[in-house]
């Protein structure tokens, strides 16, 4: 069995890590020679409009997935023609467009910040009125690692903002000052079954993904409850097939959705050593039709992200248990290079664990 996978980041190649010893074979496509998947299985370079590279990597495929939502949305549905995609046009429709988004938790019933369009500098008032300020500027597409959003404290910021931002189609949303980050990973099959891994907290360093502590500390079952409904929604509402990865707000009040990722997560990586199955082998099993893998955590996980700089493997290892992962990328400045995950009998020796992976790397950065 072929998968196709556009886009051969390190998502990518982490699917294929997981879906070799399935028996799977990979073929990803992505404009970048060196992309970080190409260890795992064969590369098409070529752009997401490019027809000989999407003849190339469509032959022979017997299911394609994303690993990257930014794919135009033409090239998807001409894939869609010919092979399954899997999940299917409409979730990448939906998420990769803050606006529809949001419109569609809302269709829902599901509670998200309070929002509004921005389609051009003279909607700006308007907006700030209806969400209030402090407010979160954002482009409506291509947005991540915060980038493409500005916070905006009073009127006068609002224009430079969205200039700043390029005056392209925005949303503003009302700046929720939440007690929290979590984020929650779902799975739904073909068939229709849905699976969700433990809600897990977030925390961010200058907009990046830097810490995930598996599952989240101090987690109410009605909260819990909540976040699978919210999850549930979506699967069942775009008849998903694949993970799903929701990012919420713990705010004072209620659980608010934030956005979503179609696709596999960089806060579902503790799941590899941390969970029965890991996110990218459940993924796989999911798009194929295959049984889901049980999500439960084994035990408490924490991952660090490696941003910028790749810590030499020997210092990493040092920190006992820890498990290294590196993507093979070329470093520069905010670019995701690798991540660490430790695990623990419980939350203190998780937490003990991951102080000292983070007293290795930052003493390396130091020195
Ligand atoms: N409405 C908001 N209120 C407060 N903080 C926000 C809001 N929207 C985003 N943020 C902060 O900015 C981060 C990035 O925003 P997000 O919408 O998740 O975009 P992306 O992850 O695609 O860059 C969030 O994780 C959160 O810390
Ligand atoms: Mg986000």
């Amino acid at each position: 069995v072929r998968v196709g996978v556009l886009g051969g980041g390190q998502l990518g190649r982490m699917l294929g890590l997981a879906g070799v010893p399935l028996g799977l074979r990979f073929r990803f496509l992505d404009p970048m020679p060196d992309a970080p998947a190409a260890e795992v299985g064969e590369l098409v370079t070529g752009h997401w409009s490019d027809a000989a590279a999407l003849e190339r990597f469509a032959r022979g495929v017997d299911v394609v997935t994303y690993e990257f939502e930014n794919v135009p949305a033409e090239t998807v549905r001409r894939l869609a023609e010919r092979v399954p995609v899997r999940p299917g046009p409409l979730a990448l429709e939906t998420a990769r467009d803050r606006l529809r988004e949001k419109r569609f938790f809302a269709g829902l019933g599901v509670p998200t910040a309070p929002f509004a369009p921005v389609d051009g500098a003279d909607q700006l008032a308007d907006a700030a009125a209806a969400v209030g300020l402090p407010a979160v500027l954002k482009t409506r597409q291509l947005g991540y690692d915060g980038k493409g959003q500005r916070v905006v404290r009073r009127p006068e910021e609002l224009e430079p903002a969205w200039r700043e931002l390029g005056g392209v189609p925005q949303i503003l949303e009302a700046f929720v000052s939440f007690r929290r980050e979590l984020s929650i990973l779902g799975v739904r099959g073909v068939d229709g079954d849905v699976a969700f891994y433990p809600p897990v907290e977030n925390h961010h360093h200058l907009g990046i993904l830097d810490l995930t502590l598996a599952p989240a500390p101090a987690l109410p079952p009605a909260l819990v409850d909540r976040a699978e409904a919210y999850a549930r929604a979506a699967l069942e509402a775009l008849d998903y097939a694949g993970v799903l990865a929701i990012e919420l707000f713990d705010a004072e009040d209620g659980l608010l959705v934030n956005e979503m990722a179609p696709r596999v997560h960089n806060s579902g990586h503790w799941s590899i050593e941390g969970a029965v199955t890991s996110q990218f082998e459940n993924h796989l099993r999911a798009i194929l039709g295959w049984p889901l893998g049980p999500t439960a955590a084994r035990c408490a996980a924490g991952m660090v992200n490696l941003v910028g700089e790749m810590p030499p493997p020997e210092i990493v290892l040092a920190a006992p248990g820890a498990r290294l992962h590196s993507y093979g990328k070329v470093p520069r400045p905010g670019r995701k290079l690798g991540h660490v995950t430790v695990l623990g009998a419980d939350e203190a020796e998780r937490d003990a664990a991951v102080a000292v992976v983070r007293r290795l790397v930052a003493g390396e950065r130091g020195s």
